[in-house]
């Protein structure tokens, strides 16, 4: 293992086990509210710092952008942290979150975990090398047709701007494939798009910290990803629509009709 994804997988670790241990304890956390639907605990700055403390004692010049605290430092070496991701979840003991960790080195995403602390799911990648599940190698799915596919999102649940072309979306993949899932956490359903559970996935809205590592183990499972019009600015834009081979152009098509400007890009 890449010596970088080791330390990753550590600071993953230590964040996902913090909050297997507090997912009793929900009822006694200090909860914060950052805007209408969108809360913060003790548990997602104290995953942070963990994470932090981790990547910095192994490599202390690198930078970090983390959800719950921002840009820390300057470097060619960026590190894109979302401490819990699926904090709704895990505040409602609905197991469902994970921990996101990606290195980005000169704008180029190069290591990826995901780590799912409920099922002890460890999803990892380095560029070039592939995906994995725990020790196993990740592919994504081979189904051809979007009839049989099972496709994954996510509500808007707090800026409602993409509102009406995201519903004119759901409807038809609703009607045209074999099934949608929102399970509420957006790094675990990249990695299970990766793992071949999912056959294609689309969301709008998202932060880097929510699909960066995600990204990574897609595009090393043999899948692809791309913002809702087949470009690569997702990272930026958070629009996010990724699927295997197969399935990826045929969710952009059926996407296409309904996309405002803004959703475009
Ligand atoms: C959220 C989850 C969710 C997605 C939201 C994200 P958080 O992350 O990934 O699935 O729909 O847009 O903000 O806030 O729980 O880290
Ligand atoms: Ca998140
Ligand atoms: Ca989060």
């Amino acid at each position: 293992m890449h010596p970088m994804l080791n330390i990753a997988v550590k600071a993953a670790r230590r964040a996902g086990n913090l909050i297997y241990r507090s997912a009793d304890k929900i009822d006694h956390l200090t909860i914060t509210k950052k805007s209408h639907a969108d809360f913060v605990s003790e548990v997602d700055r104290a995953a942070e710092q963990v994470i932090m403390e981790t990547l910095l004692e192994a490599y202390p010049s690198h930078a970090i952008l983390a959800e719950e605290s921002g840009s820390h430092g300057e470097s060619e070496y960026l590190w894109i942290i979302d401490p819990l991701d699926g904090t709704t979840n895990f505040l409602h003991g609905f197991p469902q979150f994970a921990v996101s960790i990606a290195l980005e080195h000169k704008g180029v995403l190069t290591q990826a975990v995901i780590y799912d602390p409920v099922r002890n799911e460890l999803f990892t990648a380095t560029r070039g090398q592939g995906a994995y599940l725990n020790d196993k190698r990740i592919r994504v799915s081979k189904r051809l047709h979007m009839a049989d596919a099972l496709i994954g999102t996510g509500f808007p649940y707090s800026n409602f701007q993409h509102m009406d072309a995201y519903l004119a979306i759901l409807k038809d993949v609703m009607q045209k494939s074999s099934g949608l899932r929102r399970p509420g956490s957006a790094a675990l359903d990249l990695a299970w798009m990766a793992a071949g559970r999912y056959d294609g996935f689309f969301e709008t809205g998202l932060k880097a910290w929510d699909i960066a590592a995600g990204c990574l183990l897609i595009t090393e499972a043999g899948g692809m990803v791309s913002d809702l019009v087949g470009k690569d600015s997702y990272i930026k834009t958070g629009h996010i629509c990724a699927g295997n081979p197969e399935i990826h152009p045929q969710l952009l098509k059926l996407m296409a009709p309904h996309l405002s400007d803004a959703l475009k890009g």
